[in-house]
């Protein structure tokens, strides 16, 4: 399994180029299968989730093209509404096809996504939600089976705001018969992102943007070309290792107009921030300030980069809170930050973190994706080479990571 060999204390500077949002182009991809014309979509990110979402895809009988970061995909017709469970527990997000797939043919067999090592997170929103639309779902050995007759408009309410359950609902709600409004729906940029996609293809949506989304079915959808948003995560993890190197750096090809709460945090930590329509630059002070962080749905402090800040405040001056309340268990990575001598106290779903003057390099566990992140914006800090073990975890979410840190002068290597 490979491992990332990090040498910290060496300051980041220099430019990158973002890329395209995994979280966007997860959906938009899915969305191939609401149309028999082709979808073109470009920007897509080459990262293992993508790859796995691909595998789905045309096991599905979606043709597949891909040249770089275009994929072209035609479902001129689905041979199997089915994702099986082998597919769907190394990513959750493959529950996306479960909505176009019960839009398009009226049935689909998707495996419940299982445990995930940051929650619970079940997918009963996704189901009320497709059953209010008209569908007859059971749950039965671990996979949801779904049919209907054709599904009809509705009044849809989620009890909380999910990012790919509002996804599943808009998608098939573009073919269902009649107006469908979803309402506490999540406002995350990725979501605006494929609503954007689905009007390109053909689709009647008002409120993009907003906690409600008014969506006038329509009978069939074509072909489009649609380009993925640039990803604020990846952007957001490198300008944290930056910052926790005291370094500068500019990214290109971003979109700093999604990423604002933690633009805000990072100028909160003593960071000088500047942006363009579509760049990013950081100048860092010699010490980071502590902040506070607070997890909420957009347009609040993404859960996605709550790891990172954590590493940030391992060494920042004074202290910071950081409150995660979007997942019941996503502090994996603070016992690993201990390892590197960080100093952090767990209470429930808060963390206390005291900065202190320096971490050592040791070997440390990837455990999620994002947790990943923090542990390599903490060792690009440490003294000494810090081993992250897993990074499989993070080969899922961020394309060419050691190549772009390479770039920006990090001493980092992969070990096969
Ligand atoms: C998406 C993102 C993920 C991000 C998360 C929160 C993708 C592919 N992944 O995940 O990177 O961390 O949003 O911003 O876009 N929940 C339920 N029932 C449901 C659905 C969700 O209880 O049916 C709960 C979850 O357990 C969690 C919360 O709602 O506590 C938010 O989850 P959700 O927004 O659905 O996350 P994902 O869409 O899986």
């Amino acid at each position: 399994m490979d491992k990332l060999a990090i040498v910290g204390g060496v300051r980041l500077a220099g430019e990158i180029p973002v890329s395209g949002a995994k979280n966007a182009a997860l959906p938009i991809l899915c969305a191939a299968l609401l149309t028999e014309e082709p979808l073109e979509v470009e920007n897509v990110p080459h990262l293992r989730d993508v790859d796995t979402l691909l595998a789905l895809l045309a096991r599905m009988g979606v043709a597949i093209e891909r040249e770089g970061p275009t994929v072209r995909l035609q479902a001129k017709r689905i041979v199997s509404p089915e994702a099986p469970y082998e597919l769907v527990k190394t990513m959750r997000a493959s529950i996306l096809v479960l909505g176009p797939l019960v839009a398009r043919c009226h049935e689909a067999v998707v495996s419940l996504p299982g445990g995930c090592a940051i929650g619970a997170r079940p997918v009963d929103q996704h189901i009320k939600g497709l059953q209010a639309l008209g569908a007859t779902v059971r749950v039965e050995h671990g996979y949801i089976h779904a049919t209907t007759p054709g599904l009809r408009g509705a009044r849809l309410v989620p009890d909380l705001v999910t990012v790919t359950g509002t996804e599943n609902l808009l998608m098939a709600a573009c073919l269902a018969e009649g107006t469908t409004v979803i309402e506490n729906a999540a406002r995350e940029p990725e979501v605006s992102d494929l609503a954007r996609c689905l009007v390109a293809m053909g689709a009647d949506i008002d409120g993009i943007g907003t906690d409600t989304l008014r969506v006038r079915g329509v009978s069939r959808l074509h072909g489009a070309r649609y380009r993925v948003m640039p990803d604020r995560i990846e952007t957001g993890t490198y300008l944290c290792a930056a910052a926790i190197t005291g370094g500068g750096i500019r990214l290109t090809r971003a979109d700093p107009g999604s990423l604002e709460a933690v633009l805000a945090k990072l100028a909160e930590a003593g960071c000088r921030i500047e942006t363009g329509p579509d760049w990013v630059v950081l100048q860092a002070p010699a010490r980071l300030r502590a902040v506070d962080v607070r997890t909420a749905p957009y347009p609040g402090f993404p859960t996605d980069m709550q790891a990172q800040f954590m590493a940030l405040d391992t060494v920042a001056e004074g202290s910071g809170v950081i409150r995660e309340t979007i997942f019941e268990n996503r502090f994996m990575h603070a016992v690993e930050l201990q390892r590197l001598g960080a100093d952090i106290r767990i209470d429930g779903n808060t963390a206390v973190v005291t900065g202190v003057a320096r971490l050592d390099g040791a070997a440390v566990m990837a455990t999620d994706l994002r947790a990943s992140a923090g542990l390599v914006v903490a060792a690009l800090k440490a003294e000494g080479e810090t081993i992250i073990e897993r990074i499989y975890h993070l080969d899922r979410g961020y394309e060419r990571i050691e190549e772009k840190l390479g770039a920006l002068g990090a001493q980092v290597r992969r070990i096969r």
